[in-house]
């Protein structure tokens, strides 16, 4: 396959041969990753720049590490500014990184379209690291990637997704990419925590975490993302927890080789318990690991790789 996208910007429009090809250069990157030596001089003389005006552990830091090992120049950008107006900020920071001429931007923005709207003002590559409630591209390829690793398929998987469903950039991605790859997809949460426009993805919604859970192979879980809801969406925590938290009389309910995925960061002992966070079921550190191999791909196929060099 030959790539000829400039930006990464979501999912929505990524075919899953595209998806296939993404994983399958994360494969070669992983192999770079075992190595005594973890570089290779792919992006040698390339400048990656993360823009971050949200707060990141794992992403802004997965995505240094995958600019580093691949050689780049990494430069980070963070602003935790919330007073100026988005558009004014944005056009302004897109000005001033434009005529530092990197040539790949990592954006992450409480403003859904943000990485879209700045693709159109700066003439570098883009990738979207969480627009608002909108997308998370490589969190829903790093997901992907991170079943197929442990399930070796996707299709036919009932892969259940239990949180705040309104708010997550998480599952927007995740309905794409595990969505198109055939997955059977359950949303769960509180009824104020997920829109019924959900149901037109082909999606089944339940309130019913138990139902959801009941039969499943992956069971996703998000965290309530409280600095994005504007109202009490439920009456309290403690009663979220004991409705749409997982704990292993729940997870009982999933088949006997099922396991627990998290994007993180975990609100240990809301959504998830503490014991369930840290058993041998729980794929989250891989899902970190995942991570870098397949940020490592989309900068160095972003930066026109398109075979892997050694
Ligand atoms: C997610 C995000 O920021 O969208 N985290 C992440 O990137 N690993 C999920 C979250 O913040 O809950």
């Amino acid at each position: 396959m030959e790539w000829h996208r400039r930006h990464v910007l979501g999912l929505s429009d990524f075919h899953p041969e595209e998806m296939e090809f993404v994983i399958d250069t994360a494969r070669s990157m992983e192999e770079v990753l075992t190595r005594d030596i973890k570089k290779v001089p792919a992006l040698r003389g390339k400048t990656v720049v993360n823009l971050f005006f949200e707060a990141s552990t794992r992403t802004r830091t997965s995505f240094e590490i995958a600019g580093k090992r691949l050689s780049a120049d990494v430069v980070n950008f963070s602003s935790a500014t919330s007073s100026v107006t988005k558009g004014e900020t944005l056009l302004d920071t897109a000005r001033n990184i434009e005529a530092m001429k990197p040539n790949i931007l990592v954006v992450r923005h409480s403003a859904s379209g943000a990485a879209l709207f700045l693709s159109r003002h700066v003439s570098c590559s883009i990738i979207n690291a969480g627009d608002g409630q909108n997308e998370h591209p490589s969190q829903g390829l790093l997901d992907l990637y991170t079943i197929l690793k442990v399930k070796g398929k996707i299709a036919g998987l009932k892969i259940a997704i239990v949180g705040d469903i309104l708010h997550s950039r998480v599952v927007r991605s995740d309905l794409h990419s595990l969505g198109r790859m055939g997955a059977k997809l359950w949303l769960c949460g509180p009824a104020t925590l997920v829109p019924r426009e959900m149901e037109r993805t082909g999606a089944v919604v339940t309130s019913d975490i138990r139902e959801a859970v009941r039969g499943a192979d992956v069971v996703i879980m998000l965290r309530i993302q409280l600095e994005r809801q504007k109202t009490a969406y439920f009456p309290s925590l403690r009663e979220y927890s004991r409705r749409f938290g997982l704990n292993r009389d729940v997870f009982s309910l999933a088949k006997d080789d099922a396991v627990i995925m998290h994007p993180g960061p975990i609100n240990r002992g809301v959504e998830l318990s503490d014991e369930l966070a840290d058993c041998e079921r729980s794929l989250v550190l891989l899902q970190v690991e995942s991570g870098v191999a397949v940020r490592m791909a989309l900068l160095y196929l972003l930066a026109g790789g398109s075979h892997v060099a050694h």
